[in-house]
């Protein structure tokens, strides 16, 4: 049995884990994981949404061993580049929905939201309106954990880092199952979101505003698409006061909701696109800020005014990172992964929505490959669970005793399987997740 008590893991329940343990996991093949002891488990949730192209494809190793034979690795500072860190600037722009553009390399997309609101900082003190500060996001969006980023994401968590800092406000969740008034229907609860964000903008003043960022999905909120017609509104807003929309692609991009990019199914015309997680398929850690023809026109005047943009990570562009990135997108476009997201679209959310029939699951709820399933003690008025229940935990816990991976948050379970699973996997998923939630409902029934 190998000692962990040295690692301090994130985001993870540190007295469950004193009674459970940690998983330590070895190897993988295809979309599964093996732990120490060998016990084999589906993992649904692609890591934590990025590896999609299988664990273990050999492509993706093969140009791994490659590059690092080749160019082990180099930064991006002082006007250096690797050759894969260029073609793959080249291969974002022209994938992206710009026609022009730059990208700045980080090393995961807390690293490039960070980077994007300094980005933003700099473009308006050089523009001479330094003033021009203000960041808008939602309730229950993540964004990241640097200080910047968790203080972008709209999660009551961060009070207790005494965030967020000043300056970053949190725009209403446009969940209309959980937050709709009674009676009101959908177009109303969109118009009514707009609203909200409209009166923000006008409270805080216009003229104080320097980006609006937003994922198409809210992924780490709990999966959720946001109502009808909601980024045609809030596009709306933002065009009539001249804020920036940066669309965080961090999760939806490369293909999770059925589109290259989440902008895609939503109708985003973003001004700046932040990628990361699958833009290597969890082979390597690797961010990119994608600055559309307006962005980059601004910040190149900034960085000319200033001589330089005094920004940027050791590691950032490496030629690694890169040349898997290259890979990964090669695999995600040309083995038609992102085909294979929409062939099993209606087979998973038909499957999740079918959980609607137990009693205690409130919303099932989805995009292409993305979707969770709510649980609720009451249907009717919606009442949670006992927060002394943990039923996201106990489900996720259960599924982990029947060789499945998915993913508590908050009274949700998250699903989030790899473009390559195949329907009989699919299958495998359900079934499991069925006989684990059966298992659950009735331990909790007992419970009273
Ligand atoms: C939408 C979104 N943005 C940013 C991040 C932060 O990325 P990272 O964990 O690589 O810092 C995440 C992570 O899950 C995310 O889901």
């Amino acid at each position: 049995m190998i000692n962990t008590n040295n690692v301090l893991h994130g985001f993870t329940d540190l007295k469950n884990l004193d009674s459970l343990g940690p998983i330590v996991l070895n190897q993988a093949k295809g979309i599964y994981v093996y732990d120490q002891d060998g016990k084999k488990y589906l993992d649904a949730n692609s890591g934590l949404w990025n590896s999609v192209v299988g664990f273990d494809h050999p492509r993706m190793i093969e140009t791994a061993k490659k590059q690092y034979e080749k160019f082990s690795g180099y930064h991006a500072f002082f006007g250096r580049i690797s050759e894969p860190a260029v073609q793959l600037a080249d291969k974002l722009i022209e994938i992206s929905p710009f026609t022009s553009g730059k990208v700045f390399y980080t090393n995961s997309g807390s690293e490039a939201n960070d980077t994007t609101v300094k980005l933003l900082w700099f473009i308006n003190r050089r523009k001479g309106k330094p003033n021009r500060r203000k960041i808008i996001t939602r309730i229950n969006s993540y964004h990241g954990v640097t200080a910047v980023s968790a203080s972008m994401t709209g999660k009551p968590y961060n009070s207790e880092f005494g965030l967020p800092l000043d300056g970053f406000l949190h725009a209403a969740c446009p969940h209309y199952w959980k937050y709709a008034e009674p009676n009101e229907s959908e177009e109303e609860f969109t118009k009514r979101m707009g609203e909200d964000l409209e009166n923000l903008i006008q409270k805080e003043g216009p003229e104080t505003i320097a980006g609006f960022f937003a994922e198409p999905v809210m992924g780490a909120g709990g999966v959720i698409p946001p109502s009808q017609g909601y980024f045609d509104v809030v596009q709306k807003i933002l065009k009539k006061y001249d804020i920036p929309f940066i669309a965080d692609e961090v999760i939806c991009g490369f293909g999770r909701t059925g589109n290259l990019w989440g902008s895609q199914t939503y109708n985003i015309q973003p001004d700046i696109l932040i990628a990361s997680k699958c833009i290597t398929s969890g082979f390597f850690p690797l961010g990119a800020v994608i600055l559309g023809e307006k962005m980059t026109e601004e910040m190149m005047e900034a960085s000319y005014q200033a001589e330089e943009f005094f920004h940027g990570f050791t590691a950032g562009g490496h030629p690694v990172g890169c040349a898997l990135a290259l890979e990964a997108i090669d695999i995600i476009i040309n083995e038609k992964m992102i085909e294979n997201v929409r062939k099993l679209e209606p087979l998973f959310m038909g499957a999740l929505k079918k959980f609607e029939e137990l009693e205690f699951i409130g919303e099932a709820r989805g995009i292409g490959l993305m979707g969770a399933l709510e649980m609720v003690h009451d249907k009717k008025t919606k009442k949670p669970f006992d927060g002394s229940i943990s039923i996201g935990e106990r489900v996720a816990n259960q599924c982990i005793q029947n060789g499945l991976i998915c993913r508590p948050l908050g009274p949700s379970i998250v699903l989030c399987p790899p473009f390559i699973t195949s329907e009989e996997e699919m299958s495998i998923i359900f079934s499991t997740l069925d006989k684990t939630l059966r298992k659950v409902f009735s331990e909790v029934k007992s419970l009273g």
